[in-house]
C-alpha cells in the first residue's frame, strides 16, 4: 500500500493505461522516468521519447512466477524496475540474478530464435517494464545497446557485439564452452546446415578453436541435450576442417559414437521423424567421408620421402611411390618416414629413415649408431649449419627438423663444445643442382611458368590452414608438423635465390641480359596464371642488390622489358601494407596462389598485437582476424587449377628442371660473384 502513494504512485498507474489512452503529459512523464533508468542510458533520447508509448509495467507481488522458459519462442524484451529475477538453464541450473536497472530477454528477438535461458521472478514486488517483439524490432532493434554482456554467477561468461550489416550479433569474448553452447543454440537453427550459407562467427570458430579449447572438450555433453545439433554442428566442422578431424583420435571415437548413437535413435523411432531422418542423413555423409579418407590412408601408409641425395636440400620432397593422382597423396603427414643426412665435422655422414615428426633427441640416437663418435650420448647435439655458415643447435625435444631446416641448411650431429667448429660441407655452395637437365635459356619461358605453376599449386593445395595456427603459436603447443607450409615457404626461397644464382653465373653480359629478360617474362606468365607466390619470389630476386647493381646489364635491357620490371615493381611494392598487392588480388577471382609470407605476417601480426585471453575470456576477435587470414587460403583453394598447357617442346626437361632449380643462397658468395662480373667503376 505505501508504494501506491507518491510520485511513483501517478507514474505507475499511467504506465498500467493502455498504450492508446497515453496522454502527452503521461508520455513526457513516462519519459522522463525512462531517461533515469540505467539500462536505457545508452539509447538515444529520441528512442526513450518513442519506447514511451509502448512500455508496459508489469507488476509481480509474488516471487516465484516463471516468465518465459528456456526454448519458448521470444516475444518481448523485460527491463527490470525494481526487484530480482533469476537466469536458469537446463544444462545449469541457475546462472545468474538480475536486479534493478538489468534488462534481458533481447537475444531471441535480434536472432529470431528460442529463448535460452528460463527466467523467473526471484522477489516479491517485482517490478518489470515490457516492451513486445513488434515495438521492439521497430524501435529498438536497430539500435539497442551495441554489446551484450552475459554473466554467470556474476562473471562475464559471453560478450556480444551487434553487427549492423548482419542483423547479428558477433562474439567478442567469451568463456569456450560459453561460445560453443551460444553457437550450437544460436547459431545452427536458422542456416540451412548442407548450404553455403555459413555463420561467421561459428566459421571462426572451426577454424581457430584449437588455440583455446582443444578437441577432447568437443565432448558428449552437448551431444545429450542436442545431439541433432551437435550432428549438425559436426557436419560443418569436418566439411570446414577436412582430415585433421579424422587424424585426431579423439574426434574419431567421437564420430563413431555419434553414428552409433544416431542409428540406435533410428532404429528406436524407425522413419517417423523428419528431423532424425535429417540428422541420419547427415552423419551417413560424414561417415562415408570418414571411410574414403581411411581407405585412402591405407593406400598411402607408409608413404615415404626423401631429401634427394646430393647433399642438395633444398630440391623438394618427392613422393617416392607416387602414381595414382589422388588429392590428398603427396600431403606429408606426421607418422610419414622421411630419409635424409645427418653429417659429422668430417664431412661424413649416416643417412637416416624416421617419421617426420622425430625429435632431435630421436635423430641423435638414430645417427649415434650409425656414425662412430667417441663421445657419450649425452654430450651430443643435433645443429643445423646453414649456407652462411651460420649454426642453429636443436633442443632435444624439437621435432620435425629435415623439414624446418632453411634452403640449403645441413643436419649436423656433433658433440656440444665441439659446435663452433662445424663448417659447410662442399655440396651447400655447389651450385650444380644433381641433374640438372638442359638450362634456362633452352627452355620455353611459358613452359616454365606452366609447370612451375603446377608445381607450386601441388604444394599449395596440401597446405593447411591449421598449419598458419601452428606456425603463428608455435608447433610444440600443439604437437603438430607444419612440414607442408614450411616447404612450400621453402620453395619461395629457393625461386628467389635460383634467379639471383642464374644471374650471378652468367659471365657473357649478353647472355646476362638475355636472362634477365627472360626471368621478367617469366614473372609475367607467372601472373597470367595468377601464381602471386613465385612472382614475388622472381621479383624479389631481381630486386636483390645482387642483381640489381649489375648496372651495365640493366642499361642493356630492351625498354619494353624495363617498363615491365618498373610496373611489376609497384605491385610488390610492401607501402602502406603491401596494399598494391592487396587490391590487386581483391578483385581476382578464385582459383589463385597467394603471396604467402604475407599471410604468414599477417598471422603474426594479428597473434602479436592481440591478446589470446581478455578478463578471463577468449578474445574472440582475435579468433576472427586469424580466421580471415586462413579464409583466404580457402578462397584461393575453392577452385581446382586447370591451365591451358602451352605447346611443349621438350616437357619432361622442364618439369625436371622446376622440381630441382640450383641456387646459392649464401649472400656473401653471390655478392662477391656480383662484384667480378661488374666490379664497381671508380
Ligand atoms: P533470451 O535468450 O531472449 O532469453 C533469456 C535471456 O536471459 C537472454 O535472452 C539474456 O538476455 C538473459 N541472460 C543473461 N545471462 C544469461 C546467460 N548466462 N545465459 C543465457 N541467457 C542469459
Amino acid at each position: 500500500e505505501l508504494e501506491q502513494r507518491g510520485p511513483d504512485a501517478h507514474l505507475r498507474m499511467v504506465l498500467r493505461s493502455p498504450n492508446s489512452e497515453r496522454t502527452p503529459e503521461d508520455l513526457e512523464l513516462i519519459y522522463e522516468d525512462l531517461c533515469m533508468q540505467k539500462a536505457l542510458a545508452h539509447l538515444p533520447n529520441s528512442v526513450k521519447r518513442e519506447l514511451a508509448s509502448v512500455v508496459v509495467f508489469e507488476a509481480h507481488p509474488k516471487l516465484g512466477h516463471t516468465l518465459f522458459r528456456q526454448g519458448d519462442e521470444g516475444k518481448a524484451w523485460y527491463l527490470i524496475l525494481h526487484g530480482a529475477v533469476t537466469v536458469e538453464t537446463y544444462s545449469k541450473g541457475v546462472v545468474e540474478t538480475l536486479y534493478e536497472g538489468e534488462d534481458f530477454g533481447g537475444l531471441a528477438l535480434i536472432h529470431n530464435v528460442p529463448r535460452s535461458a528460463t527466467i523467473t521472478v526471484k522477489e516479491d514486488n517485482t517490478h518489470l517494464l515490457r516492451v513486445d517483439k513488434d515495438s521492439y524490432n521497430k524501435i529498438v532493434r536497430d539500435i539497442e545497446t551495441n554489446t551484450v554482456k552475459l554473466k554467470e554467477i556474476g562473471n562475464d561468461v559471453l560478450v556480444l557485439e551487434k553487427s549492423p550489416r548482419l542483423h547479428k550479433y558477433m562474439i567478442i569474448a567469451g568463456t569456450p564452452q560459453k561460445i560453443l553452447e551460444h553457437l550450437l543454440e544460436h547459431r545452427l537453427s536458422n542456416t540451412n546446415v548442407a548450404g553455403s550459407r555459413n555463420d561467421p562467427c561459428l566459421d571462426d570458430f572451426l577454424l581457430t578453436h584449437i588455440v583455446f579449447m582443444p578437441t577432447r572438450t568437443l565432448d558428449r555433453e552437448y551431444t545429450i541435450n542436442c545431439k541433432r545439433k551437435v550432428v549438425q554442428f559436426v557436419y560443418r566442422w569436418v566439411v570446414t576442417i577436412r582430415h585433421p578431424v579424422f587424424d585426431d583420435v579423439v574426434s574419431m571415437s567421437f564420430l563413431e559414437e555419434l553414428a552409433s548413437d544416431v542409428e540406435a535413435d533410428c532404429q528406436l523411432l524407425g522413419g517417423k521423424s523428419q528431423a532424425l531422418q535429417e540428422e541420419a542423413s547427415l552423419m551417413h555423409h560424414i561417415m562415408s567421408r570418414l571411410r574414403r579418407y581411411q581407405d585412402e590412408r591405407l593406400e598411402t601408409s607408409g608413404l615415404k620421402w626423401k631429401l634427394p641425395p646430393g647433399g642438395q636440400p633444398i630440391c623438394l620432397f618427392t613422393a617416392m611411390n607416387s602414381t595414382s593422382k589422388n588429392s590428398s597423396r603427396s600431403i606429408i603427414r606426421p607418422m610419414d618416414d622421411i630419409i635424409f643426412r645427418v653429417y659429422c665435422a668430417d664431412h661424413t655422414f649416416c643417412t637416416l629413415r624416421l617419421p617426420v615428426n622425430a625429435t632431435a633427441e630421436a635423430i641423435k640416437v638414430g645417427a649415434y649408431e650409425k656414425c662412430s663418435l667417441r663421445h657419450p650420448v649425452s654430450d651430443l647435439r643435433i645443429v643445423e649449419v646453414k649456407s652462411n655458415g651460420e649454426r642453429v643447435p636443436f633442443r632435444d625435444s624439437e621435432h620435425s627438423i629435415p623439414t624446418t631446416v632453411a634452403l640449403n641448411s645441413c643436419i649436423f650431429l656433433t658433440p656440444k663444445d665441439h659446435m663452433d667448429a662445424l663448417t659447410c660441407v662442399p655440396e651447400q655452395e655447389k651450385s650444380e643442382g644433381a641433374e640438372i637437365s638442359g638450362d634456362f635459356e633452352s627452355l620455353s619461358t611459358k613452359e616454365l611458368a606452366y609447370h612451375m605453376t603446377l608445381f607450386d599449386w601441388e604444394l599449395f593445395w596440401n597446405v593447411h590452414e591449421y598449419e598458419l595456427i601452428y606456425l603463428t603459436f608455435g608447433r610444440h603447443r600443439f604437437q603438430q608438423i607444419t612440414a607442408n607450409l614450411d616447404i612450400f615457404l621453402r620453395r619461395f626461397n629457393e625461386i628467389q635465390y635460383w634467379v639471383i644464382t642464374e644471374i650471378c653465373m652468367s659471365q657473357n653480359i649478353s647472355k646476362r641480359t638475355n636472362i634477365l629478360k627472360k626471368m621478367i617474362k617469366l614473372a609475367t606468365y607467372c601472373k597470367e596464371y595468377y601464381n602471386f607466390n613465385a612472382f614475388f619470389a622472381i621479383l624479389m630476386g631481381l630486386s636483390d642488390v645482387a642483381v640489381s647493381r649489375l648496372s651495365t646489364t640493366w642499361d642493356k635491357l630492351p625498354s619494353k622489358s624495363r617498363k615491365q620490371f618498373t610496373e611489376y615493381e609497384t605491385l610488390i611494392d610492401p607501402s602502406r601494407n603491401h596494399r598494391a598487392y592487396r587490391i590487386t588480388v581483391g578483385k581476382l577471382p578464385s582459383p589463385m596462389i597467394p603471396f604467402m609470407p604475407l599471410l604468414i605476417k599477417d598471422m603474426k601480426f594479428t597473434h602479436d598485437g592481440n591478446k589470446t585471453h581478455v578478463d578471463g575470456l577468449v578474445n574472440f576477435e582475435k579468433m576472427h582476424m586469424l580466421a580471415q587470414t586462413m579464409r583466404t587460403l580457402r578462397y584461393c583453394r575453392i577452385r581446382h587449377l586447370v591451365l591451358d598447357p602451352p605447346v611443349s617442346k621438350n616437357e619432361a626437361d622442364v618439369k625436371s628442371y622446376v622440381s630441382c632449380l640450383r641456387c646459392i643462397n649464401n649472400e656473401r658468395t653471390l655478392m662477391s660473384m656480383s662484384q667480378k662480373l661488374e666490379p664497381r667503376r671508380t
